[in-house]
């Protein structure tokens, strides 16, 4: 499994005064640049140094807790959950994974009522909340909230620590109540934040291959779009990617952006998803070719700027009647740089297994969604994969991710600036096919 940890932290709000309100006190002073700069840079390096050693306080009581824990299928653990704390039934009882949680206004924590000796855990409203799975790592990591609290202790710049869990927990310190949005939902996925995503992967250059031909009418090509959205939402500044769809021609879905990558910056992503209306069904699915422009693509980028970066190929289609063993071999093999995800879109799997074959030799993963709900969870899988190599060379790096608000935490944003401090935790590596 692996484990992100983050850390946030709070600048002061900028002054509003306006200059000339300050002009009357202003007097000019002779001040050396040079020291200027290094006192700066030192104060900098400080900050960063202290979150970057909180983080490793978590990461290493987390290896630590995990190692000592064994895994039951059948544990039974009342936890605080950030949605049902002091919530109570028709009879005043309180409610499962719910319970009387303390809470205090707090100045530093923009004065939301919090708990300052106990984390909280929210789980996706679409994930079981007492998933024996969950209910594991929730276990473990109540071990985590004596580091969240001295963490603070040792530094009070700090404000929220969080750790997201692979198996898609978040725990977040100091305990806060959460309420769901108007449907009663609570979307919040740690997992697909770019914080946790930037962490987990290096950066990437993706191929997306959408299946466009006639068999992919109706609820077909409703999923193949969702799920390239959801492909795109897993990307961030560091990947470069292109979509292309296919039938018996190949269709670039932007085609000044033919033969190239671009940024998956929001702006390029949102101007790929508005052309996904576009597409639409007909002809016969000739991959081959597909597959064959994808590679060309990836091979040349990859020759330009001789990146480290991993590379992918993601598939949507209903089916490949071939293997295609002659285009891999001659592009991918046998160092198989280029991974292969497909995702058979619909309940039919009788050509599920050519596709699985494909993932196989190309260091890729299957999945197959039938359905709309299935789309983000199968998504997500190509980044457990993605981040294998990684959880195998044993990488305890920290990687600090762009300034990033999160809304979806309600909490209060105005003139904030936040860095975040991340560190990989591994064990256990399943290699799935
Ligand atoms: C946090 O909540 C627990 C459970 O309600 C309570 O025992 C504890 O005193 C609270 N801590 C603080 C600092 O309020
Ligand atoms: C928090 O509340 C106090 C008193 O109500 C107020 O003085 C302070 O400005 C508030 N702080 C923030 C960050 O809103
Ligand atoms: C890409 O652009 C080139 C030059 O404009 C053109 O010759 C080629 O056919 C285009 N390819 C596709 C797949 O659109």
């Amino acid at each position: 499994i692996f484990i992100i940890f983050f850390l946030q932290v709070l600048l002061p709000n900028a002054p509003t005064m306006k200059y000339k309100e300050y002009e009357k006190s202003v007097r000019i002073e002779e001040i050396d640049g040079a020291k200027l700069v290094k006192n700066v840079a030192q104060n900098m390096e400080e900050i960063f140094r202290k979150k970057a050693e909180a983080t490793r306080r978590l990461v290493e009581a987390a290896e630590e807790a995990h190692l000592q824990h064994e895994e039951n299928p059948d544990l039974q653990y009342e936890y605080f959950n950030a949605v049902l704390i002091n919530e109570v039934d028709e009879d005043g009882n309180s409610v499962e994974l719910g319970g009387e949680f303390l809470l205090e206004p707090n100045d530093h924590f923009n004065n939301l009522s919090v708990n300052l000796s106990l984390s909280v855990v929210q789980v996706p409203t679409n994930m079981y909340n007492k998933d024996p799975d969950i209910v594991n790592g929730v276990y473990w990591s109540e071990a985590l909230n004596k580091v969240f609290v001295d963490n603070f202790k040792r530094d009070p710049t700090l404000i929220w620590q969080y750790f997201g869990s692979a198996k898609g927990f978040f725990r977040q310190y100091p305990g806060v109540k959460w309420h769901p949005d108007e449907h009663g939902v609570i979307a919040f996925d740690c997992r697909n934040r770019k914080w946790y995503i930037q962490a987990a992967t290096s950066p990437k250059d993706v191929v997306i291959l959408v299946d466009v031909s006639g068999s992919m009418k109706g609820l077909r090509l409703t999923i193949a779009r969702q799920t390239v959205a959801s492909i795109l939402d897993t990307l961030g500044d560091d990947d470069f990617f292109n979509i292309i769809a296919y039938n018996q021609e190949i269709h670039y879905v932007e085609p000044c952006l033919n033969g190239t990558l671009v940024q998956a910056d929001s702006t390029n992503k949102d101007h790929f998803k508005e052309h996904l209306d576009k597409l639409f069904a007909k002809g016969i699915g000739l991959l081959g070719n597909a597959l064959t422009e994808a590679f060309t693509i990836l091979n040349e980028v990859g020759e330009d700027y001789q990146n480290s970066c991993s590379q992918a190929i993601m598939l949507i289609t209903d089916g490949a009647t071939q293997m295609y063993d002659d285009v891999f071999a001659k592009y991918n093999w046998p160092e198989r740089k280029v991974r292969i995800f497909p995702y058979l879109i619909g309940r039919e799997s009788a050509f599920a297994d050519n596709l699985k074959w494909m993932a196989c030799a190309n260091k890729g993963y299957f999945s197959q969604i039938s359905t709309l709900a299935d789309v983000q969870e199968n998504v997500m899988r190509y980044l457990h994969v993605m981040s294998r190599p990684k959880v195998i060379d044993h990488e305890h790096d920290t990687v600090w991710t762009e300034a990033y608000v999160d809304s979806a935490v309600s909490i209060n944003n105005h003139n904030v600036l936040c860095l975040y401090s991340i560190c990989i935790l591994y064990r256990n590596v399943q290699c799935e096919p």
